[in-house]
Parts: structure tokens; C-alpha cells; sequence
């Protein structure tokens, strides 16, 4: 279980006080560490449930979970997290540097340690120039980015960020995708929670979805979004060709005087190649094709269309 930065079996979670729907239902979870696992699902899926039962800040009703390689439990696991809310509070008097020292002050990280650790955060957060402003005047940007910076003030093995870039300008969102890419070249394992598809897309190594408590699917995500479909495209084929070659395809369009083939499977590629030729025509390429992770995640969860703030009914 070393491998593993977490790992939940039959995780579940059912608030009291609530009508007694699972947030959580039977989650069994595994993620490798130094990896970025970007754990998806629509609001109310059960997102926040899941990162505040692995930090053991609720209890679950059944099941149990493990953070790196520890029960959640175990208090001496904790100095290895770290965490950012999805709205985390700043106090906002204080400056980027007072408030990255006031962290490591909860810490007990010893001064000379803490002046290291906050310059070389400041820097890898891009905020050693504002470093003496006040959070007030931060943009929210930039305040995602101080979080995630205390998020590491006590250089933790596995980092959980709930929704880190949810709300930011594409601009901010490339800066946090930087971030989080150089946490992992570091060693460090990062959890992620996100409803923004496209984010998650280009900064995942692993995802699941999770869905009304219930973990629908996960993986690598390239081998998720891999299909077997091969676009062909070629031209010089004449309209008796084209019949002969539409019944082995699952779809034949014309763009300008190519046509292009979907082909269903590799393995008629190669049939449908020899066609091509044996009917005088020129194959100009042959492409894999990938499906993009929104089509995915519309499957996964059953629906035709993506409305990420829609409530689930109780
Ligand atoms: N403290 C709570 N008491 C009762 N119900 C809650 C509580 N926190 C969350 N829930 C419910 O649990 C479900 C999952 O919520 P949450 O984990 O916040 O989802 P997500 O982070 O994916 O949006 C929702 O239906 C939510 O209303
Ligand atoms: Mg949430």
C-alpha cells in the first residue's frame, strides 16, 4: 500500500440532519502517489465529502480510508497533508509574507526555516513582488495562489485543493495548471477536485467521476479517452468507390475534394486502406481518433448535456 497516496473501501457518508441520502456511497478509491488525480463530478456529487473524510474532519458512516499508506485516523499523518477549502477564509490585514509566516508559525517551524520556506513559496507562487501587499488587495487570482502556497508551508506529501480554479480568468487558471504541474516534479501527490472539465483535461494523470455519491468511473485518462476509431482520409475516388467503400465505414463526409472515413475499428483500417488503393484513389493520412474528456463525462454520467451548477434533487 506504499504506492498508494490514498486509498478508501466502501468509503460512505450519510449526514445527520440531512434526509438520509448518501453524499457518499460505497467509495473505493485508489490513487497512486506523485500523481495528479483530478476527482470530477457535478455540484453535490460528494466532492468535499470525500477530502474532508480523508482529513478526517468528519467521520464516515462505513467503510474506511488510508492516506499515505496511514489509517485517516491516525493523528501523526497529518503533518504530511495539505489542504485548501474550496472558499478559504484569508485574513485579509495581512500581507503574502505575514501571512505564509503566520502558517508556518501554527507549524512550529523553527524562524530561520520559515524565512527559507516562505521566500522559496513566494517564489513558486509568482507573488515575490507583491509580497508585502495586503491580501485585501489581492485578486482572487492571486489569493488562490497564496492559498495553495500555505497549502504547502509544511511541505506535505500529498495535497488536497477542493475546486483550486474554479472561478478564475483563463490567465489565472494556466498560472495554477503551472503550479500544480511543478508540486507533482517535486514528488508530491496532488488531489483535486474540479466540475471544470477542461482544466482537469490538461493536468490529470488519473481522474474519476463521481456522481449522486457514487464513483462512476476511474483511470489514467488518456487510457479512458483512448477509442479505437481511426479517421482515413483520401481522395481520387470516384462515386462507385465511394458506395463500395460507405458499407465498411461508420461515417463518410467530403471536405473540399478529400473525403474522410470513421472507420469503427484498427483492425478495418487496414481493409478499408486497400479499397482506397485497389479504386485508384490516395490515402493521405490515417489518425487515431481521441474523445474529448466532455463527451466521456456526459456518458459517464448519463447525461446529453453538462450543467455543472444544477442542483441534485433530494
Ligand atoms: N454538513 C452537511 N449536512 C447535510 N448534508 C450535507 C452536508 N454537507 C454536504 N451535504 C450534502 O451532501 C451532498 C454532497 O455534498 P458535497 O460533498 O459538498 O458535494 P460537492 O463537493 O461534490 O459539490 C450534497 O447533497 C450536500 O447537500
Ligand atoms: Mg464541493
Amino acid at each position: 500500500m506504499t504506492s498508494l497516496a490514498i486509498k478508501t473501501e466502501n468509503l460512505t457518508k450519510v449526514y445527520r440532519g440531512g434526509r438520509g441520502t448518501k453524499a457518499l456511497d460505497n467509495l473505493n478509491l485508489e490513487v497512486p502517489v506523485n500523481q495528479i488525480y483530478g476527482f470530477l463530478g457535478p455540484n453535490a456529487a460528494g466532492k468535499t465529502t470525500t477530502i474532508k473524510l480523508l482529513l478526517n474532519l468528519i467521520a464516515p458512516t462505513s467503510g474506511r480510508a488510508w492516506v499515505l499508506g496511514k489509517e485517516v485516523s491516525e493523528t501523526d499523518v497529518r503533518k504530511d497533508l495539505g489542504f485548501l477549502p474550496e472558499n478559504p477564509y484569508f485574513y485579509e490585514d495581512l500581507s503574502a509574507e505575514e501571512f505564509l509566516d503566520f502558517f508556518g508559525k501554527i507549524f512550529h517551524i523553527p524562524r530561520r526555516d520559515r524565512v527559507n520556506k516562505v521566500e522559496q513559496l513566494l517564489t513558486l507562487v509568482g507573488l515575490t513582488e507583491e509580497r508585502k501587499q495586503i491580501l485585501r488587495r489581492f485578486s482572487r487570482g492571486m489569493l488562490q495562489r497564496i492559498g495553495i502556497a500555505q497549502a504547502l508551508i509544511n511541505d506535505p506529501k500529498l495535497i488536497f485543493l477542493d475546486e483550486p480554479i474554479t472561478g478564475l480568468d483563463p490567465m489565472g487558471r494556466k498560472e495554477i495548471r503551472n503550479i500544480i504541474s511543478k508540486v507533482r516534479a517535486e514528488g508530491k501527490t496532488i488531489f483535486f477536485c474540479s466540475h471544470v472539465l477542461h482544466d482537469v483535461e490538461l493536468m490529470c494523470d488519473h481522474i474519476g467521476i463521481l456522481c449522486e455519491g457514487r464513483l462512476i468511473t476511474t483511470g489514467k485518462l488518456d487510457e479512458l479517452l483512448a477509442t479505437k476509431e481511426v479517421e482515413i482520409s483520401a481522395e481520387g475516388l470516384r462515386g462507385e468507390a465511394l458506395a463500395k467503400l460507405e458499407g465498411r465505414v461508420k461515417k463518410l463526409r467530403k471536405e473540399e475534394n478529400r473525403i474522410i472515413f470513421d472507420v469503427e475499428e484498427e483492425a478495418l483500417a487496414d481493409e478499408v486502406v486497400g479499397l482506397i488503393k485497389h479504386y485508384g484513389g490516395k490515402r493521405l493520412s490515417i489518425v487515431p481518433k481521441k474523445e474529448s474528456l466532455e463527451d466521456f463525462f456526459l456518458k459517464a454520467i448519463g447525461r446529453e448535456e453538462y450543467k455543472p451548477d444544477e442542483r441534485r434533487e433530494k
